[in-house]
């Protein structure tokens, strides 16, 4: 199959580079020209695991290549992937689809034949018609069909979630159609049991809108639990095993923590409350999460301050991690964000160390101490917390640091840490949803 890929952001980049792994022909467009001669000298936009090798390996294979020139790169395509941003619309939280219809219009005037638009992009329900309207208007004799797939993996793990994903969903009605996307997930349907699910277009398009919300629910959740846990003197942990080993509830994405961040499941959320408020089919349950998760992340914040004993004016506050989560250098949505400005409100100092956050974080906070090491962080400061969970962070020497702090206090937003070690190594220990 010959894919072009319009995007090289997280999804279309991954996508991309994935798709041409299994042998496809594939071409990435994108406008920034900054970014596509990066990549092509192999240097990645974004920080993601194994991704620069699979680029490098089927740039050499000659199946993937970069190019800002979107009516070349569309030419002879049997498939062109949109993969554009979808950021939440300033003002209404709507999902802003005007990149996504830019770039329709754009590859369907290109087109030099039939092929398939495909939306990768997270797109509300119903967005497929209006891109079928577009495709109407700008090139109704080109046998153009638009079809939906959209994409379910996670930064940090995002190779090994689009090479061995739980499911494919596929939306579209048109058998033309139908056969291109089959073709192009063959090799995941032949080599394993991943389930490539053909259903209507607006059906794949709320399928990928449910799956966010329900996954931020099952997190807000446990973090509700959570806090309860800590009044009635119960273990979260113990909680989310004790109910999770019930396969209709399932152990994952039972994590408690300082609440849901990164780039889609805040945006996600609010946009399918958006959609279901303009139908007057009202998702309570997805509203309380949203709500819920906001407020949290500043709670998490506050509970630093108690832990530090009340006040943390002039304290210096040592923060281990600052992505949304751990093998990205994403800080979009964190919650180490609200949490620090919180901390800085009430008037500490902040030192921070994250393994690949830095240039990021950099952009959205002010007055941060960053250091080179998690010891360094440690060395002097009035506490410590643990905000993302990085496995550089799970296995510090604790006495080592219970010796380096000014007062031996650990804040572990993730339950990495066992209590009684921390206990052990003579720190002060606070958990999420643990007993006192
Ligand atoms: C999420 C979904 O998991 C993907 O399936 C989806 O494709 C993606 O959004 C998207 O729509 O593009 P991602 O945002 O990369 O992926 O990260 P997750 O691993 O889902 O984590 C999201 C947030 O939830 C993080 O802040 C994480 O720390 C938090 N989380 C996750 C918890 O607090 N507890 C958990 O048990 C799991």
């Amino acid at each position: 199959m010959r894919i072009t890929m319009i995007g090289t952001g997280y999804v279309g980049l991954v996508s991309g580079a994935c798709f041409s792994d299994f042998g496809h022909e594939v071409i990435c467009v994108d406008k920034d020209a900054s970014k596509i001669e990066a990549l092509e000298r192999n240097v990645m936009p974004i920080f993601e695991p194994g991704l620069d090798a699979l680029v490098d390996t089927n740039v050499r294979a000659g199946r993937l290549s970069f190019t800002t020139d979107l009516v070349q790169g569309v030419k002879g395509a049997d498939a062109v992937f949109i993969a554009v941003g979808t950021p939440s619309r300033r003002g209404d939280g709507h999902a802003d689809l005007s990149y996504v219809f830019a770039a329709v219009r754009e590859v369907a005037e290109a087109l030099d034949g039939p092929a398939v638009i495909i939306t990768k992009s997270t797109v509300p329900v119903g967005t497929g018609d209006e891109v079928e309207r577009i495709v109407a208007e700008v090139a109704p004799n080109k046998g153009i069909t638009v079809a939906s797939n959209p994409e379910f993996l996670r930064e940090g793990a995002a190779i090994d979630d689009f090479k061995r994903p739980d499911r494919v969903v596929c939306g579209t009605d048109d058998e033309g159609a139908r056969a291109v996307l089959s073709g192009i997930y063959r090799p995941l349907s032949l080599n394993q049991s991943a389930p490539v699910m053909f259903t209507g277009r607006r059906t794949a398009e709320l399928i990928k809108y449910a799956a966010n919300a329900f996954l931020a629910t099952k997190i807000t959740f446990i973090n509700e639990i959570a806090d309860l846990c800590e009044v009635v003197g119960a273990d979260v942990q113990e909680v989310s095993r004790g109910i999770g080993l019930d396969n209709r509830i399932g152990r994952k994405f039972l994590h408690a923590g300082p609440g849901y961040g990164g780039s889609c499941f805040p945006k996600d959320t609010l946009a399918l409350l958006k959609t279901a408020d303009d139908h007057e089919s009202p998702l309570r349950i997805v509203a309380a999460t949203i709500a819920a998760n906001d407020t949290r992340k500043r709670a998490m914040g506050r509970k630093v301050i108690k832990a530090v004993g009340g006040d943390v004016r002039g304290k210096t506050i040592g923060v281990l991690g600052l992505t949304f989560k751990p093998n990205t250098d994403d800080m979009r949505d964190s919650p180490a964000i609200a949490v620090i400005q919180t901390l800085q409100d009430a008037g500490a100092r902040i030192r921070a160390f994250d393994p690949e956050g830095h240039e990021q974080a950099k952009k959205v906070l002010t007055d941060v101490d960053f250091m080179a090491g998690a010891y360094d962080v440690a060395d002097g400061a009035d506490a410590l917390v643990l905000v993302t969970e990085w496995d550089a962070f799970r296995a510090l020497n604790l006495k080592r640091i219970a010796g380096m702090l000014k007062s031996p206090i650990l804040v572990d937003l993730r339950n990495i840490y066992p209590p009684q070690d921390v206990i052990d190594a003579g720190l002060q220990y606070t958990g999420v949803g643990k007993p006192a």
